[in-house]
């Protein structure tokens, strides 16, 4: 279905949880009790229900994301059952990685077709520190287990922030030359926790691109939301995602559903449409998404206003 601005709208993401195994400083609060964690997540039901309606009006794409996926009860269900839906072509899913390798396969047979896992530093200690207590080896473990059960293509999601790994850019670089993987470096978002560390730590794309001229530029489709070059005989490529510097709204093609229930238009605007408590009525769920896609704004304007408008945390609505 198209939105008031021409846009195809074929995408949606959704986050299934808001709890995550790790926390990451851009992202989640060291605090327990700053954190905004629900008492309950939409149910496996109330997911498909919804998925289901998208599917009716032109989503055939989905992506899970959380917090972390990998923690819902429900994730291989919801996959099967997601892919049953015949005209849903892409399912993928965005985790930091951790329980990944032991549930590769068994995400590959429910019908899951991709991964994207976040990754911000190849070094065990710095790891350790950006992410709050994470294990590098196992996320490792888990690129290595996708590209072996060709669960690909890998995309690893890199927040490039200056003075913590910006000195790492050459070594993502690196890991793509004999490896048949995407590194996507993002810029760091003045979105929750990531409003704290984003005056200091800020870093444009346009920045790390200017400090290597070996990167080659290739053709990138349209909805896509990185620009991606490569290294000259690599197996993998990078891919720059600018959400602050060079926004890619005009070809936004998604619509977000929260943990919490709400559809989002869009990431950085303060409008929600609540769903969940419709979650039986098929028509009013169509209503609701088709409610969602006419409400999208035509951009953010999180350039101008200095920060991101949405009620809900990136753990709430997912990368
Ligand atoms: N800025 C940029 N990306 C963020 N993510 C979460 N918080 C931020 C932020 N403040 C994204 C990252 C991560 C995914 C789970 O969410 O891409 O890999
Ligand atoms: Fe968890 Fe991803 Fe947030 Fe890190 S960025 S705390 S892995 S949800």
């Amino acid at each position: 279905m198209n939105d008031n601005y021409g846009r195809k709208i074929n995408y949606l993401r959704v986050s299934l949880t808001d709890k995550c195994n790790l926390k990451c400083i851009y992202c989640m609060p060291a605090e327990e009790n700053e954190k905004e964690f629900l008492k309950s997540n939409m149910s496996y039901e109330e997911n498909c229900n919804i998925i289901k309606a998208a599917a009716s009006i032109g989503i055939g794409k989905i992506r899970f994301t959380g917090g972390e996926p990998l923690l819902y009860k429900d994730i291989i269900k919801l996959i099967e059952f997601t892919s049953k839906i015949s005209s849903i072509k892409d399912i993928s899913i965005t985790t930091n990685g951790m329980l990944l390798y032991d549930m590769a396969e068994e995400l590959k047979r429910a019908g899951l077709k991709r991964v994207n896992i976040s990754l911000d530093s190849l070094n065990p200690e710095k790891f350790k520190k950006i992410t709050r207590g994470g294990d590098v080896n196992k996320v490792f473990e888990s690129i290595e287990k996708c590209l072996s059960i060709g669960l690909e293509p890998v995309k690893i999601n890199t927040v490039i922030m200056r003075g913590i790994n910006d000195d790492e850019i050459d070594d993502f670089i690196n890991l793509t030359k004999d490896n048949p993987i995407s590194v996507r470096f993002i810029e760091l978002m003045p979105i929750g926790e990531g409003r704290k560390i984003y005056k200091e730590s800020f870093i444009s794309s346009e920045e790390v691109l200017s400090r290597y001229s070996n990167l080659i530029p290739i053709e990138t489709d349209k909805s896509s939301t990185a620009a991606l070059y490569k290294l000259n005989g690599a197996k993998g490529n990078i891919g720059f995602i600018t959400p602050m510097s060079c926004k890619f709204c005009s070809d936004c093609n998604r619509i977000r559903l929260t943990s919490a229930g709400t559809l989002k238009p869009c990431l950085h605007s303060e409008t929600e449409i609540s769903v969940k408590e419709y979650t039986d009525k098929d028509t009013i769920i169509l209503d609701k998404i088709k409610e969602a896609i006419y409400k999208k704004p035509s951009e953010h304007k999180i350039i101008e206003e200095g920060k991101s408008n949405s009620k809900k945390m990136m753990y709430q609505v997912g990368g």
